[in-house]
């Protein structure tokens, strides 16, 4: 059955919902799903942008089938190469295989090794044009947004950006496409948390694009994945602005791991601290319980971190470990960091704390507290010190 949607103008949504892929990339969790966008653009040539997740080839071919109405498309737009977008391309080739493929130098790589090399390819760059007939597609690059290859791909008459995974969003779309037809804060938190967990590395890079794209007229963004935006342009792209420049709110993250309770005592005292000290936006988290996807999400909101382990094995425990990895591959900057740890032998937690705050680089606001077991009152005090410290450089920034 045609499941297409005309954007505007002749102008199709082609995607897909999918509520049965548990894990992004296999994984960052979708408890609320997630869905693939794709598009066709009918003028006197036709022209697909991007395709879909392969699971969705079928629905996929139907609808471009049904748009294109025995003709053959044109081209197919490659804007990012990662598979959620890529994978029917091979089907693309072999049912339409005089069409054009267009990509960037650095797109044609990755497609000769996932699907193989096709004979009809075009190599666009900065600002070429393709004419469709009563409409061209303008190509703009977007390096790291969130692959090497990313590109999008701007009509001018339309005053439309198909936008790749920029303003991209978790989330199913559910009865409806477009921005005002969807429940946005239903979505909220799937739509920051798709920028701090996929794109939220490239800071630089979302700040570079958001320079050149808010500079051509925008009232349609097609995203591939998320809601299409046409009434709340100016609040994505002002969210993208403070996301990709880490500008971040007076609140604290607390996120510890704990065996027997001593670890998670320390962290609540340390929350009752700061509230005392005045910040009411306090976050805590069991790292055995929460995927680090939401606590880096909360990490991209709020400026204070406070980290606590106990020791295991001699090392750190291992889901803290994750945490800390997953933090410094991305490289979040501008914000204040404190560590509490606890021990029943020799310790081990605070080596890797230190590791830690020597690679991220962010400002350490006191000396970190290790608890012997049952936190006692000078450890009470240490972690009252640490809460002072804390609130006292958020309050003042
Ligand atoms: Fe939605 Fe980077 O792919």
């Amino acid at each position: 059955m045609n499941t297409a949607i005309e954007v505007k103008n002749n102008i199709w949504w082609v995607g897909a919902n999918d509520r049965r892929t548990h894990r992004f990339e296999n994984y960052w969790p979708l408890p609320k799903g997630v869905a693939y966008n794709a598009y066709v653009v009918k003028d006197e040539k036709i022209a697909l942008i991007d395709t879909i997740e392969q699971g969705f080839l079928n629905d996929y071919l139907e609808n471009v089938e049904t748009l294109c109405n025995g003709a053959s498309p044109e081209y197919l737009v490659i804007n990012h190469m990662e598979p959620d977008h890529s994978g029917s391309i091979k089907a693309i080739m072999s049912r339409y295989p005089e069409i054009t493929l267009v990509g960037n130098t650095k797109t044609f790589p990755i497609l000769n090794n996932y699907y193989g090399s096709h004979c009809r390819t075009l190599e666009v760059k900065e600002g070429c044009e393709i004419c469709l007939g009563s409409r061209s597609l303008t190509f703009y690059m977007a390096p790291m947004l969130h692959w090497p290859e990313t590109m999008v791909t701007y009509i001018a008459a339309d005053k439309l950006l198909f936008s790749g995974d920029i303003f991209g969003a978790f989330g199913t779309l559910d009865g409806g496409i477009f921005d005002d037809e969807l429940d946005l804060d239903y979505l909220e938190e799937e739509i920051s948390r798709y920028y701090s967990n996929i794109v939220g590395k490239y800071g630089v890079p979302a700040q570079n694009a958001l320079k050149k794209l808010t500079a051509l007229p925008i009232k349609t963004i097609c995203a591939t994945h998320g809601p299409i935006w046409r009434s709340h342009i100016a609040d994505i792209v002002a969210r993208y602005d403070k996301w990709s420049r880490y500008a971040t709110e007076p609140g604290v993250v607390i996120a510890f791991s704990s065996m027997y309770g001593h670890t998670e005592k320390m962290a609540d005292l340390i929350a009752r601290y700061l509230r005392a000290a005045g910040i009411h936006h306090i976050r805590i988290y069991d790292t055995s319980e929460t995927h680090p996807s939401y606590i880096i999400n909360d990490i991209f909101r709020y400026k204070g971190v406070i980290l606590g382990s106990p020791a295991y094995n001699g090392n750190i425990y291992p889901t803290m470990e994750t945490l800390l990895n997953e933090l410094a591959h991305m490289g979040i900057k501008n914000h204040y960091v404190a560590f509490f740890a606890n021990k029943t032998w020799g310790g081990g937690a605070l080596k890797h704390f230190k590791e830690f705050a020597e690679t991220i680089k962010w400002e350490v606001v006191d000396e970190p507290c290790e608890a012997w077991g049952e936190p006692k009152e000078c450890d009470a005090d240490h972690c009252r010190r640490i809460a002072d410290a804390m609130a006292a450089k958020l309050l003042q920034s």
